[in-house]
């Protein structure tokens, strides 16, 4: 449960949630701080709800959580970068947020779990999902004006009460550790780690977050299924290059460059 007086508590950051809206309730964070964004709120207004009634995925999937159980957050940044920079931004909070769980984990005294990245920026366990990332710009031509980076993690959730639809594909730290996570906790843990690391990124212009996106993905090399915005395709997952882009060999050889799709097996 999101615990508010908790919350005030453990906060360390300087800017990230310091503009918090929790709520108990709504159709979807991210959708309510596109809002937020366009009224003009400033950077790091965080938006966290205990429950979504239509959280939203990639691809135009819903985004399933039991009440108060999981992390639903969106939060807003005003990014100085134009919008091919993208990309490379929602790789590194995937980066982030590994990071961070594994350390909340880790100081926790819970058991490390082996997580991985899956191109762009899903947060793995096996080949079972545990976290979602799905960004949201708004632009005034090719500068971003605002993103809104909206983050649903797998906390508590339960496979009794998954949707059939997610049931055999989805994972919790819940059902990995067999321990409860306080969601209060979790949150001021994350952010903290989402600000600093948010800070030193902008500083350094994004230089090595496909490097250090690499090193937690295990698909390098490897055939892949991949699902562009014109259908399914076949191939070898070459490379990732500095714009955070997907790079592959098709069926017939060709070298390729995916900017916006998804890996569909492993
Ligand atoms: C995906 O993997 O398809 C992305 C899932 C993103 C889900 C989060 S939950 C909080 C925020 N609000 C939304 O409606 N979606 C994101």
């Amino acid at each position: 449960m999101l615990d508010r007086k908790k919350i005030a508590r453990h906060l360390k950051t300087t800017l990230f949630g310091r503009n918090l809206f929790l709520l108990e309730e709504i159709d979807s964070t991210n959708k309510y701080a596109m809002q937020l964004a366009r009224d003009g709120v400033p950077e790091g207004t965080v938006v966290c709800a205990a429950f979504q009634t239509a959280g939203r995925g990639r691809f135009e999937r819903n985004w399933y959580a039991s009440p108060g159980e999981n992390l639903l957050i969106s939060v807003i940044v005003r990014p100085k970068q134009n919008i091919e920079l993208v990309q490379r931004i929602t790789l590194a909070v995937s980066v982030i947020l590994l990071e961070s769980t594994r350390d909340f984990l880790k100081k926790y005294g819970y058991e490390p779990l082996d997580m991985r990245l899956k191109w762009p920026n899903d947060l793995m366990v096996g080949s079972k999902k545990l976290a979602g990332i799905l960004t949201e710009s708004l632009l005034k031509g090719k500068a971003v004006e605002a993103l809104v980076i909206g983050i649903g993690i797998n906390l508590n959730f339960q496979r009794d009460n998954m949707p059939q639809e997610i049931r055999d594909t989805a994972t919790s730290i819940r059902i990995e550790t067999g321990k409860h996570v306080d969601v209060s906790r979790f949150f001021t843990h994350f952010l903290y780690d989402f600000e600093q690391a948010y800070e030193r990124l902008e500083r350094t212009d994004y230089a090595d977050v496909a490097e250090h996106w690499k090193k937690y993905n295990q698909q390098l090399g490897q055939d892949i299924l991949i699902r562009t915005m014109q259908g399914e395709e076949r191939g070898r997952f070459m490379d990732v290059n500095a714009e955070g882009h997907l790079i592959y060999e098709d069926e017939a050889g060709n070298r390729k460059e995916l900017l916006a799709g998804e890996i569909i097996n492993g």
